[in-house]
């Protein structure tokens, strides 16, 4: 894995896009701007599907380095957000900045060859091949996937297959996956398929995750190891994180900041405990359920 950023996660005083151009700014180096840009960011992004407008004018930042959390009820837009990020659909209007480059218009593998990785709330594994197969297939732009290169460059081939082989084999050892390595995917437990899912984002070497319901199904042992990979990835490698989970333990201990979706929109953002004890979120949850209840 590459080690290129490890360590180095900048807590620094985080200052919008725009500002960076007034005269204050102009002191600033390149890499200071760079580190102080957040990694992403959405602008009033918006999606309808028929007449349901799923998000609505939603805008957020995701700062380089957090472990970011993005709740909200059932049917918020989460989901919906994480989709138009990584461009599975379009956006109807709006747009999404990857380190400062839109990437509104991107395919879903340009997004991910950028860095900028997904687990899906339900694990999207190749269930007929193996385990170390699922991670081999991941990294993009790989020289075998050419015909030509098998024939004319059987070296150059060979040489970047066993590089992979080497890197999915420490992923595997990290995740603590190496037992099931030559096991089919189908066969893996829910926890373990969601370990693989963000094993296969390892082997892109990525900036930052999107974890959508990481904990939903997982028993515990597995659970924590989620969690305490996701805390070693932050730390050690600095990769970003953004988080969608139900489990609100899972979020008050692992994310800082917090941010609240409600009907399409951001409705709050901050620390964990200023988030849990607002009242327009407490609103947000308990009004879904009374409204649930009611009908
Ligand atoms: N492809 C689609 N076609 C039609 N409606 C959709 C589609 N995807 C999402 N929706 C609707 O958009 C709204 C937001 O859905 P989304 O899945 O983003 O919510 P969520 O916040 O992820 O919810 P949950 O916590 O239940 O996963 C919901 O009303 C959902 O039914
Ligand atoms: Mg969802």
């Amino acid at each position: 894995m590459r080690g290129g950023y490890a360590g180095r996660i900048p807590v620094v005083e985080i200052q919008q896009e725009a500002s960076v151009t007034d005269s204050t700014a102009s002191s600033l180096s390149e890499t200071d701007v760079g580190q102080r840009r957040p990694l992403l960011e959405v602008r009033d992004l918006t999606k309808s599907f028929g007449g349901l407008r799923a998000v609505d004018h939603c805008s957020f930042q995701v700062e380089r380095g957090t472990i970011t959390g993005l709740i909200g009820p059932n049917g918020a837009g989460k989901t919906t957000v994480f989709n138009l990020m990584t461009g599975f659909i379009p956006p109807d209007s709006g747009r999404i900045l990857l380190d400062g480059q839109d990437i509104g218009h991107l395919r879903p593998d340009q997004i991910f060859a950028r860095g900028l990785c997904r687990t899906f709330q339900i694990p999207r594994e190749h269930g007929t091949m193996s385990v170390l197969e699922n991670l081999m297939l991941v990294p993009p732009g790989q020289s075998g996937e050419h015909w030509w290169n098998a024939l004319l460059r059987p070296g150059l081939v060979r040489a970047e297959e066993a590089r992979h082989l080497d890197k999915a084999r420490e992923v595997l050892e990290y995740l603590q996956l190496a037992h099931v390595q030559h096991e089919y995917a189908a066969n893996l437990s829910g926890g373990q398929k969601k370990l693989l899912e963000m094993g296969r984002m390892l082997m892109a070497d990525p900036q930052i995750i999107l974890l959508d319901e990481p904990a939903a199904g997982v028993n515990r042992t597995l659970l924590q190891s989620i969690v305490q990979n996701i805390q070693t990835l932050s730390r050690e490698r600095g990769i970003t994180f953004l988080l969608i989970e139900h489990d609100m333990n899972m979020v008050m201990s692992l994310c800082d900041p917090v941010i609240v979706m409600s009907e399409g929109r951001k409705l709050a953002e901050g620390a964990p405990d200023a988030v849990r004890n607002d009242p327009a979120v407490l609103e947000a949850y308990l009004g879904g359920q009374y409204a649930a209840a009611a009908g």
